[in-house]
């Protein structure tokens, strides 16, 4: 079997679907890669590195299998083969155009965002190995742009008192930013509308911050959290200013597969934080937990500076792309048979991130998407 690795072409993408250490291991299972030039680059690996790690150098789209990071441009379909396999971050549940031109290109695709979160597939959970990145990337955010200490220090000329920041929603990138700030000595507390993260949030070090708004729970299928209501928002949004004012630094993370991010953080609530307060709001791509939020911008409003980078993942490409690639590897490595590309459609995880094949959407949320906005 061989898989090629284009070149990334979206704007501010320094990510590379594979890395060197990891051709090599594919090489070993009898996997051939093919490198665009300077496809690493970005990532820091250069072309020669490669070459050591027995990739070919070449085109980027002629492989039976093409590995990507971003979801494609109509450009890079258009230079897929009709029949071949695209693996990568494909958004199926919000890229309806992208999904049904891929389709219509005769590609069978596999979505990264779709493997189902099941043990078995953990090593090729990729939503995972970059919501670390981005979470860890954001708690460094909020402690530079922040003109105050995060931890606590006692000197000769008085004692600082830790900075307080607030992580809202507690799935991956919100327990890495809570790892990453407690570690660098703030205080801690974080929010989940799922109760089962208070135990994950308390070993961490941080406080789980009670919200009386009468939720029981708000987990839904996989473990994602379900959609509140209208109602149970408007309080969440009450109770939540309340608290905010009392912070430094507030890290937001909530989503919602699929959804616009919930809004978390009304213009009130900024209005009660101190002047020089952070928010660092890395639902800023599905449109902000902040009301405030310009998407991929740094912006000051009412005295608090408020971050909505996009693709943080991005701005650490050395180790996205390595971990990335270990991703890529372990569902590579469920799609061979000694050697030969071997899709087996009755596996629960082929099946589950399948999002085209024959000519079709075949995966039911992208084809929903596609259906409501045809
Ligand atoms: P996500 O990126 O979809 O959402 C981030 C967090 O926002 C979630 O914790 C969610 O509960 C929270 N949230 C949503 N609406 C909110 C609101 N209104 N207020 C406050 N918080 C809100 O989540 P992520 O990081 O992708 O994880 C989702 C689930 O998948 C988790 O249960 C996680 O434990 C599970 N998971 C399972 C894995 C596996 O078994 N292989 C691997 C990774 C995650």
């Amino acid at each position: 079997m061989n898989v090629s690795v284009p070149k990334e072409t979206a704007s501010g993408e320094r990510r590379v679907a594979l890395v060197p250490e990891v051709v090599e291991r594919l090489g070993r299972g009898g996997v051939d890669v093919t490198i665009e030039a300077s496809a690493g680059e970005g990532a820091h690996y250069p072309d020669a590195d490669y070459e050591k790690s027995g990739a070919k150098l070449g085109d980027g789209y002629s492989g039976q299998v093409v590995a990507k990071v971003a979801p494609p441009s109509a450009e890079e379909i258009g230079l897929l083969r009709r029949g071949s396999v695209l693996i990568g971050f494909l958004a199926p549940l919000t890229a309806a155009e992208t999904v049904r031109a891929l389709a219509d290109a005769g590609v069978t695709s596999f979505a990264m965002e779709a493997i189902p979160r099941i043990s078995r597939a953990q090593s090729m959970d990729a939503l995972s190995s970059q919501a670390t990145v981005g979470g860890y990337r954001a708690g460094l955010i909020a402690a530079q742009q922040l003109p105050r200490f995060f931890p606590m220090l006692t000197t000769a000329a008085g004692t600082v008192r830790p900075a307080k920041v607030l992580v809202l929603g507690a799935g991956v990138a919100g327990l890495q930013a809570i790892a990453t700030t407690r570690r660098l000595g703030a205080i801690v507390q974080a929010f989940d509308v799922r109760s089962a993260v208070k135990e994950q949030i308390e070993s961490l070090g941080a406080r789980f911050l009670e919200l009386d708004m009468g939720l029981e729970d708000a987990e839904a299928a996989g473990g994602y959290a379900r959609a509140l209501t209208e109602e149970e928002q408007q309080r969440q949004r009450e109770l939540l200013a309340v608290e905010i004012g009392k912070m430094d630094a507030v890290i937001s993370t909530a989503a919602v597969p699929g959804r616009r991010a919930p809004l978390l953080v009304t213009e009130q609530a900024v209005k009660n934080m101190k002047p020089g307060s952070v928010i660092v709001d890395l639902a800023a791509e599905t449109g902000g937990n902040c009301e405030l939020t310009q998407p991929g911008e740094t912006v000051v409003r009412e005295g608090v500076t408020i971050a909505g980078p996009f693709n943080l993942a991005s701005t650490m490409p050395d180790h996205a792309s390595s971990l990335y690639a270990r991703n890529v590897q372990a569902l590579l490595e469920l799609m061979v048979k000694e050697g030969e590309l071997a899709l087996d459609f009755e596996d629960e995880i082929i099946k589950g991130a399948c999002i085209t094949r024959d000519g079709e959407i075949v995966h039911e949320g992208a084809r929903n998407a596609a259906g409501a906005t045809a």
